[in-house]
């Protein structure tokens, strides 16, 4: 009796009919044939690199712009597309392309370096070798033949966020080293105040050339979801107003296509859970609140005890009410929860920072106010949705022991 239970289940799992076809086209992973809306930024970074298929060193170039405005997908189509010219023109290229926030791979200097060396076949230890040694490799190996060496540092603001600018110093002067090799810097950075706090120096030779690339409007995201939504969904299981919603959500804040692009996707997979035949509106909805409770249980479960005893503290003082509170108040309970857990107490100022990096996270919203002749004070609220405040509590609870 059981085994034909189970058989039915993998029976009805493989009848059922799903609205998507090829989900995969809908996610990170999977390069778009077209890239609609982005010309200008594809020839411009073409622009800059083609003079490495005559073996001239292209100048180095900075790309900014808010996240999913399709910075990565750009460069690496571009540096595909190049090197099939050059291995056609037989011009020697190289190109070695590094996302400094995967697998934390630029957390140090050391790090950064050894990834590079590794990308150019050497093998470097995980640790231990001077950073100087690890340099010297490194050159060492591009430095054996004539040839362009296109280096992309993604997510290069978390880089220097991580080990400081001194690296990128020293890849800029790279090219003073080599007698063989010549390198291009690619920069790609989703913080775009992120040239402000680094070394002049740095600043201008890796800004040589900037390219900027805009939020997205409304109606670019939908053209963009239009194209992946006929890969990834069945005939009649999406519909015009449904992708529409999915741009307006994903254009509010600024217009990210890889948020849309998960609105999507959520939404369908909402759909199917419920074994509808199409998505319709209301679960693109749904998708949003998903997506939002996911990422702020992300962000919470990731936060320093500390932190989310400060958080923990807040959520107390809130207490279902929409009525503000004040940092004070939270320092009293948090002082009291510190006991109780056994945590150390940190001073008032320190808490201080605290609450400004969860204001900046978005879990508290903070307001800062005078009190005339008293100075000033911050007004705090808890800045999640009372559909997440349940799980999240729980969450919390675990964590912190209690
Ligand atoms: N013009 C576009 N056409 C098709 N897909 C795009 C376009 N712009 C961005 N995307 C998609 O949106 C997501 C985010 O793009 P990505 O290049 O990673 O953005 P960024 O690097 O700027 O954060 C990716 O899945 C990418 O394929
Ligand atoms: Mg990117």
């Amino acid at each position: 009796m059981q085994q034909a239970n189970l058989e039915g289940i993998f029976e009805d799992f493989m009848n059922k009919e799903s609205v998507f076809i090829n989900k995969d086209a809908l996610s990170i992973r999977y390069k778009p044939e077209n890239i609609p809306h982005r010309d200008v930024q594809i020839s411009g970074v073409a622009k800059v690199l083609a003079p490495c298929l005559k073996l001239e060193r292209p100048s180095n170039l900075f790309i900014y712009g808010k996240t999913g405005t399709g910075k990565t997908l750009v460069v690496q189509r571009v540096c595909r597309q190049l090197e099939v010219t050059a291995l056609k023109k037989q011009a020697p290229l190289k190109v070695i392309y590094v996302n400094c926030k995967m697998k934390r791979v630029a957390d140090t200097e050391y790090r950064l370096v050894a990834q590079l060396a590794r990308e150019v076949g050497e093998e470097v230890p995980a640790t231990g070798l001077p950073t100087d040694e690890v340099y010297k490799t490194f050159f060492n190996a591009i430095d054996d033949k004539k040839q362009i060496v296109i280096l992309v540092l993604d997510e290069i603001d978390w880089l220097v966020h991580k080990s400081g600018d001194d690296v990128l110093y020293n890849l800029t002067r790279i090219n003073q080293e080599l007698e063989n090799a010549k390198v291009c810097l690619i920069g790609i950075s989703n913080d775009v105040t992120f040239t402000d706090g680094i070394d002049p120096r740095v600043k201008s030779s890796l800004g040589e050339e900037e390219l900027v690339f805009p939020p997205y409007d409304a109606l670019q995201i939908k053209d963009i979801l239009s194209d992946r939504s006929r890969i990834a969904f069945a005939e009649g299981c999406i519909n015009e107003s449904v992708l529409s919603k999915c741009a307006a959500y994903a254009a509010r804040d600024h217009g990210d296509a890889r948020r849309a692009l998960d609105l999507l996707r959520v939404a369908g997979e909402l759909a199917d859970r419920d074994g509808v035949d199409s998505v319709v509106e209301d679960y693109v909805d749904m998708a949003e609140d998903k997506i939002e409770r996911d990422n702020i249980f992300e962000v919470v479960k990731h936060l320093p005890a500390q932190s989310q005893l400060v958080f923990y503290s807040g959520f107390l003082l809130q207490n279902g009410s929409d009525k503000p509170f004040f940092t004070g108040d939270l320092f009293d309970i948090y002082t009291k929860l510190c006991k109780k857990t056994g945590l150390k107490v940190l001073t008032q100022r320190r808490i201080s920072d605290l609450i400004g990096e969860l204001d900046m996270l978005g879990l508290f919203n903070a307001r800062v106010i005078s009190k005339g002749r008293y100075g000033r004070t911050r007004e705090l609220r808890v800045g999640i949705g009372p559909t997440s405040m349940n799980k999240v509590r729980e969450l919390l609870e675990s964590q912190l022991g209690f």
